[in-house]
């Protein structure tokens, strides 16, 4: 899918339900929270959320002591929900992460975040674009937080066809630049029912 149909694909998402009623709604984060913590990022590092759409992790961020977030997403209708309640705590940015521009001009982060975004990813040319902009903006010594639904999810989210991962695919897409310190296996529970395999991994930036 190219950006401008992918924009109104996420668009019409986030406008006709509300935050709590997607399938990927979450109201706890600890696996997150627990990895970006085990990163040793310190309270006032850079942390960009990728694809942070509606997601309330900003929050936790927030409350765990975090003062430099960036929310970035292809589309503004998911983030204008987490903008309502947070304001100028977080900066925000509407950009495609596989053809950046603007992610391009906000310098370097510590910590790149990513939940349920690069599984839509399934092309080549997608991937390789998530991929070199997140080589462009995390700091070597930085760590990435990417977390996916897992081989033995389902195939399709949001209507849209799926690239699964399991923790060799994550850390073979990143490539010998990248350790993999942590991962972790756990089920999100689908708000409209159903049990959704996640693999959820930290690798740290090398070289
Ligand atoms: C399944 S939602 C996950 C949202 C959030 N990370 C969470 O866990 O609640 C996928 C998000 O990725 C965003 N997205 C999809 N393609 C994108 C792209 N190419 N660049 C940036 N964001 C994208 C969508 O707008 C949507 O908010």
């Amino acid at each position: 899918m190219r950006s401008g149909s992918t924009a109104d694909h996420w668009q019409e998402v986030y406008s006709s339900n509300s935050p709590d009623e997607v399938g990927w709604y979450q109201m706890e984060h600890e696996v997150t929270i627990n990895l970006v913590k085990a990163s040793g990022i310190p309270l006032e590092g850079v942390i960009i959320d990728i694809g942070s759409g509606a997601s309330t992790l900003l929050d936790e961020l927030l409350k765990a002591g975090f003062s430099n977030i960036i929310a970035a997403d292809i589309c503004d209708e998911g983030m204008a929900h987490s903008r309502e309640r947070l304001g100028d705590s977080v900066r925000w940015l509407v950009d495609d992460v596989t053809e950046p521009t603007k992610l391009l001009e906000i310098g370097t982060v510590d910590l790149w975040h990513d939940r349920a975004v690069l599984h839509f990813f399934t092309s080549q040319a997608e991937r390789e674009g998530y991929v070199s902009t997140l080589k462009t903006i995390l700091k070597v010594g930085g760590h990435a937080v990417i977390e996916t639904f897992s081989e033995h999810g389902a195939p399709q989210c949001s209507g849209l066809d799926l690239q699964r991962y399991d923790e060799m695919m994550i850390r073979e897409l990143l490539g010998d630049d990248f350790e993999m310190l942590e991962t972790v296996r756990h089920v999100h529970l689908n708000p409209r029912g159903g049990e959704r395999p996640y693999v959820s991994t930290l690798l740290k930036r090398l070289s």
